[in-house]
């Protein structure tokens, strides 16, 4: 799909379709009055019969005399204007997307973005154009053998914009916002697939794949005997029940000069989790092909910000590997050596993902990162506390904190603080080795994050737990590509203010 940034006037003579957007109670907003004003009070009408009363999110497709400067026109109903916020913004995109796929337009000029938007400036809203009709075109991959119906494709989407310094802050945003799309799909795409086919080695792969796609990345993977070498005692633990060869893939992205101390981002890369000998029960097993989200994320998030070209380093290190039970797997109380040298009683081998990340957080620290982010679905006590809204975000440094919370609320990719520390670190005690890898029921998303702590001493470490963000169940199962927003908008902001 490609975006384009185009003054109000030229855009309209192209388009196969006009998207505009209309306040309920007569109230036309910009780009409306000027096409009721050529239409002959059309729009004015329409809301006069009550066939079009424009309540946030409604659609009216109607086609156009020809002549007319576009074939379709599309209303869109943003609802009343004193309610019209980045929420309804975001709503009322998503309404004017699906519309536009249903209908197969190949392509189309939207004017919604001229409409003002609390705090949202036209660089903002130009991107979430972008990141909405990408986000929206994105088709899952499927494996049903029922022939695929060709719809046609939505092609081309031009935005519109007042004048020529609003169409060059609106081509920044379609920018950052196709990006952040083209990310979100790639995450999205790792996570929908089934665990015999998204493999550790798969990861790995698809991490060299983007290598090759830009020179500005570099992906190294490790094998067994490499993860061996490094003496990543717990997240071998892990793998050693599984068939399936695990994976440590390191992908860099080199945007500044090499001095520069990178970011590094840590993914979990559970392709699959069984519980391991302590297995989990059978419903909703097969969600457990999501348990690799965050490596997803963070490599989908490289990718964006390559894409991006953005003048920062930054490294995705994602541990990649089965949890399976087996004759061979790890055992409630067997107790290993991490990368750190700390040793860790495994308690319950369903904690899988502290230890594969405690050692992928452990290994980050050869490159004096400037931060470390650990994206995790690390805790169901997560979606407990927060439900499946907002991520957990949990950090030794406030200001990191500070600056993801921020980037969340921006990107719409929320995050929500929740404490760690001595106390949570004390429910790990372990009369046999330095810690325990659980700590109980209480505060288990706090406790994850302790553990995780540990291995982040002296370092700007933050964690996001996504196991509730990461993915829809239900009617809609599937990956949501979350915090990849979030995470390319922390980066994008950090180039800013630096
Ligand atoms: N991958 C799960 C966390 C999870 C659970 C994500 C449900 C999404 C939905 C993780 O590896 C896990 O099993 N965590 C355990 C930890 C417990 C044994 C301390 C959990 O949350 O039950
Ligand atoms: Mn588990
Ligand atoms: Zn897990």
């Amino acid at each position: 799909m490609e975006f384009m940034a185009i003054i109000d006037a030229k855009a309209r003579a192209q388009a196969g379709c006009a998207v505009v957007g209309v306040y309920e109670n007569g109230d036309l907003g910009v780009a409306a009055r000027q096409v009721d004003k050529q239409m002959q009070g059309l729009i004015t009408n329409l809301q006069g019969s009550g066939d079009f009363t424009a309540k946030l999110g409604d659609t009216l497709m109607l086609p156009l005399p020809s002549g007319s400067a576009a074939s379709r026109l599309l209303l869109i109903g943003l609802g009343t204007r004193a309610g019209f916020g980045r929420k309804q913004y975001r709503k009322a995109l998503q309404s004017a997307a699906q519309a536009l796929t249903k209908t197969g337009a190949s392509d189309a000029a939207v004017y919604l973005a001229m409409e003002p938007v609390a705090e949202l400036d036209m660089a903002y809203r130009a991107r979430i154009v972008a990141e909405v009709f990408t986000s929206q075109a994105y088709k899952v991959p499927d494996l049903k053998t029922s022939p695929k119906p060709k719809a046609r494709r939505l092609a081309a989407i031009n935005v519109a914009a007042a004048d020529a310094r609003a169409a060059k802050a609106a081509a920044q945003g379609l920018r950052i916002g196709a990006a952040i799309g083209s990310g979100l799909g790639f995450a999205r795409d790792l996570a929908n697939l089934p665990p015999n086919v998204c493999t550790p080695t798969y990861m790995g792969n698809r991490a060299l794949q983007l290598a090759k796609e830009f020179s500005s990345i570099k992906t190294k993977v490790l094998d067994e005997s490499g993860i061996k070498a490094l003496k990543m005692g717990a997240f071998l633990a892990v793998t050693q029940g599984s068939e399936e060869p695990p994976r440590l893939i390191v992908c860099e992205y080199r945007g500044a000069k090499k001095d520069v101390a990178p970011v590094c981002l840590v993914g979990k890369g559970i392709t699959f989790d069984s519980g391991g000998i302590s297995l989990k029960d059978p419903p909703a097993m097969d969600e457990m092909k999501f348990d690799m989200s965050g490596g997803a994320a963070v490599l989908g998030t490289v990718r964006a910000i390559a894409e991006l070209k953005l003048p920062i380093n930054v490294v995705a290190i994602v541990a990649a590997c089965e949890n399976m039970p087996s004759g061979s797997a790890v055992k409630p109380a067997d107790i290993v050596t991490t990368m750190s040298g700390q040793t860790v009683e495994i308690l319950n081998t369903d904690a899988e993902g502290r230890l594969v990340l405690c050692d992928a957080i452990t290994y980050s620290r050869r490159y004096k990162p400037a931060a470390v982010i650990d994206v995790a679905t690390l805790t169901g006590a997560c979606i407990i506390a927060l439900g499946n809204h907002v991520s957990g975000l949990m950090s030794n440094t406030p200001e990191l904190a500070q600056e993801l919370e921020s980037a969340g609320i921006r990107a719409d990719d929320r995050a929500w603080r929740l404490p760690i520390g001595e106390e949570y670190v004390d429910q790990l005690k372990s009369n046999f080795a330095d810690i325990a890898n659980v700590g109980g029921r209480e505060g288990g998303a706090c406790t994850a994050a302790s553990f995780l702590g540990k291995f982040a001493k002296d370092m700007a470490w933050a964690h996001l737990d996504v196991a509730g963000t990461a993915w829809l169940s239900g009617a809609q199962k599937g990956s949501t590509g979350r915090p990849v927003p979030m995470l390319v908008d922390f980066l994008v902001h950090r180039t800013k203010a630096s």
